[in-house]
């Protein structure tokens, strides 16, 4: 047998994978460009060595669809079973395509009457996207209880990990250790990514970085195990996969599955791969991203004023909204049916006359008038037990027969496999979209979906239909993915929607690393940012209007508090904020970010870079050790080039006392990006809950 070399190049990154017919595939280098002239014989030679004592007699090569065959000791990429009886699965190479930037390998075992093709493509940002396809060859049902959607043997030089754990107001923890000796195992059961779970993981070589995504919107599951059985080369292998219950999947004769898209990224750092996350997902993920305007400042009424809701109510704190400088309003839960707490009313998607005795209408058109468009918000996938649509149907919910149905937030789960079940939420949001002038949705999800009730996959694909035939219905309607905060967030709801809610903590301090987490994976343009009132009702912490409003400026900016509650200098200097927002958007939306390093971990920086312009952020959580902290050190900028460097106003009150020069600051520093970035910026960065906005503009 011959093996035989492929090459993908992507603009910095190259892949060789060695294929043999009738034998395995294998991927010989994943990394920095390699020369057009590079021998990849002599590069699977540098890197194949002898077999030791012990091992098998022929080394098993996993590659990129490892099997539990020659003496390979891992977890599979795939399990199959043909009238319950496990299938030892022997797949080899057949044939491979390749297209472009894209190879599909295809492996065949006719013993097993399945056919796997596994799928590789560098698209823009040189992110390489995986799925695998699984075809039943054999002519009794195939049943499926695994399938990856990526193996990839880690090359060897990614010796730690970052994995992320999360709850309620606090998503998107990291976690960094080293892969050896134990690797990790996880896997999600709540029916949805979560507030920071298995579909999300670094691999760092020192700098470098790796990062690794499912875009799947269910449950899922990851492992990455070291070499420990000694039966593999000594690399770890990662597998990343939609999770279901063993049994209920089962593929008819010549049918197929295909999984969720795997992305994979590398780049020489953290921030050049969140710029390689958000190149991908700005050309390739997001719908229409080309055509999106300018995003429009949010009010949500959530904070503002709860369940407190009344058509007069609405109206004024629109009114007090449109002054700020707001460009769309948000109406929140509690709109419909008899919904005046959270324990009911959901699934009853209709205007309540309590709330709205003449409907929405005249809300609406107030909210337009003020010269802002509507939002609102719904919940489609929940029933509460204490709702019409439950009395009516009470089998439309997940449940498992003869068991207790155990609520969350009061609430069930619809069963979202079931096509009547679609057809009435479907009737229900095109109605309400049809009826009134909606320009957005914030579409959420507000409990873990148990019992399961063998729906784990199914359940994400009858969402995924539903929001599917809402879109194609009302193509110009943006949709904003919540799930108590930032529950349901990946890149397959981000191919469907336009904006996500990173979490329901609006206090600046862990919004601040929320965001920068998220950031790692998404662009500022989707992450819902919104000032918050003071206290924070989840932290119960104070902040300053300054401090709030300078953090939420650097995502989708919004607000959700009631302005009548602020004073009259808190509303100055929030509305000032929005007006920067509005000036500097473009940059923030369109830019390249750079994640800044500062000695005290209680300085978080960040910058983005675009065109002739930059917008950083520097702000200080806690109280520094020192009097005079280190210098700001900026990033991405010309080394060559000059630029005007400003402190855009309104300053921080607490810190500008301690600001020498500030007329020099207002009316611009110049100085060379390769001082700025070598140098740095001697901010007074010492006072806790502080923050600065520097900006930049290139000079002839
Ligand atoms: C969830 C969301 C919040 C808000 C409430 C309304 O918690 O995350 O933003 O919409 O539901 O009930």
């Amino acid at each position: 047998m011959r093996v035989e070399f492929v090459r993908l190049d992507g603009e910095r990154l190259t892949l060789v994978l060695a294929l043999e017919k009738g034998g395995a595939a294998d991927c010989l280098h994943l990394g920095a460009r390699l020369p057009a002239s590079e021998c990849l014989a002599a590069l699977a030679a540098a890197r194949t060595r002898g077999r030791h004592e012990s091992q098998p007699d022929v080394p098993p090569c996993p590659g990129l669809l490892p099997e539990r065959k020659a003496g390979w000791g891992g977890t599979p990429a795939l399990e199959i079973r043909r009238g319950g009886a496990q299938i030892a699965t022997d797949f080899r190479v057949s044939e491979w395509e390749v297209d472009g930037s894209g190879i599909a390998v295809t492996f065949a075992d006719p013993a097993a009457g399945a056919e796997v093709i596994v799928r590789w493509q560098i698209s823009a940002g040189d992110v390489l996207r995986a799925r695998l396809e699984i075809t039943n060859t054999g002519d009794t049902p195939l049943e499926l209880d695994r399938l990856a959607a990526l193996a990839l043997p880690v090359p060897a030089r990614f010796t730690e990990m970052t994995s992320y754990s999360g709850r309620w107001a606090a998503e998107m923890q990291e976690h960094r250790r080293a892969i050896r000796p134990d690797g990790l195992r996880r896997e999600s059961t709540i029916g949805k990514p979560g507030f920071g779970g298995a579909g999300w993981l670094l691999l760092h070589a020192g700098q470098e970085a790796l990062g690794a995504h499912l875009g799947w919107s269910g449950d899922a599951w990851l492992t990455i195990e070291p070499d420990a059985q000694g039966a593999g080369d000594g690399r770890a292998m990662l597998l990343m996969g939609a999770a279901w219950d063993a049994g209920t999947v089962t593929l008819a004769p010549g049918t197929r599955f295909e999984t969720p898209e795997a992305v994979i990224a590398l780049a020489p750092d953290r921030s050049a791969l969140a710029q390689a996350f958000h190149a991908h997902m700005r050309s390739g993920v997001l719908p229409a991203r080309a055509a999106w305007g300018a995003r429009k400042v949010h009010l949500n009424s959530w904070e503002a004023l709860g369940f407190d809701l009344s058509d007069a109510g609405l109206i004024a704190l629109a009114e007090s909204a449109a002054g700020l400088g707001i460009e769309r309003f948000v109406l929140d839960d509690g709109w419909f049916g008899g919904r005046r707490n959270d324990g009911t009313s959901l699934g009853d998607w209709f205007v309540s006359d309590a709330v709205f005795p003449q409907g929405l209408g005249p809300l609406i058109a107030r909210v337009h008038a003020l010269g802002m468009d509507f939002g609102l918000w719904v919940e489609p996938e929940m029933v509460s037990p204490e709702s019409d649509l439950y009395r009516a149907h009470p089998d439309w919910c997940l449940h498992a027969e003869g068991r207790e149905r155990a609520t969350m937030r009061g609430q069930l789960v619809l069963d979202l496999t079931r096509a009547e079940v679609r057809d009435y939420l479907f009737g229900c949001l095109d109605g309400l979209l049809r009826d009134h002038a909606i320009a957005y949705l914030k579409w959420d999800h507000n409990r873990d979906l148990f019992p399961a009730a063998g729906q784990r996959l199914g359940q994400t694909e009858g969402f995924y239909a539903l929001l599917d035939r809402l879109r194609a219905a009302h193509p110009q309607v943006e949709i904003e993915s919540c799930s108590s905060g930032g529950g349901r967030i990946d890149f397959g709801v981000l191919t469907r929607c336009h904006r996500v809610w990173p979490s329901d903590n609006n206090d600046p301090i862990e919004r601040l690393r929320i965001m920068r987490a998220w950031s790692q994976f998404l662009p500022l343009e989707v992450l819902g940012s919104h000032v918050g009132p003071s206290p924070n009702p989840i932290t119960g912490r104070r902040t300053t209007m300054d401090f709030r409003a300078k953090v939420a400026l650097f995502g989708h900016m919004g607000v959700e508090a009631d302005p009548a509650r602020m004073s009259e200098k808190e509303r100055e200097c929030l509305a000032a904020h929005i007006a920067l927002y509005k000036d500097w958007r473009s940059v923030l939306h369109n830019g390249a970010l750079h994640r800044l390093a500062h000695p005290d971990p209680n300085v978080t920086g960040m910058m983005v870079t675009h065109c002739d312009k930059a917008l950083a952020l520097a702000a200080q959580t806690a109280f520094s050790p020192e009097f005079d902290a280190a210098p700001l050190r900026l990033a991405g900028l010309e080394p060559q080039a000059r630029y005007r460097v400003t402190l855009p106003e309104p300053w921080s009150p607490k810190a500008r006392h301690y600001l020498a020069n500030p007329d020099a600051w207002r009316n611009g520093l110049v100085l060379s990006g390769a001082a700025l970035m070598t140098q740095g910026l001697a901010l007074p960065l010492t006072h806790p809950e502080t923050a600065w906005l520097i900006a930049l503009e290139t000079i002839a």
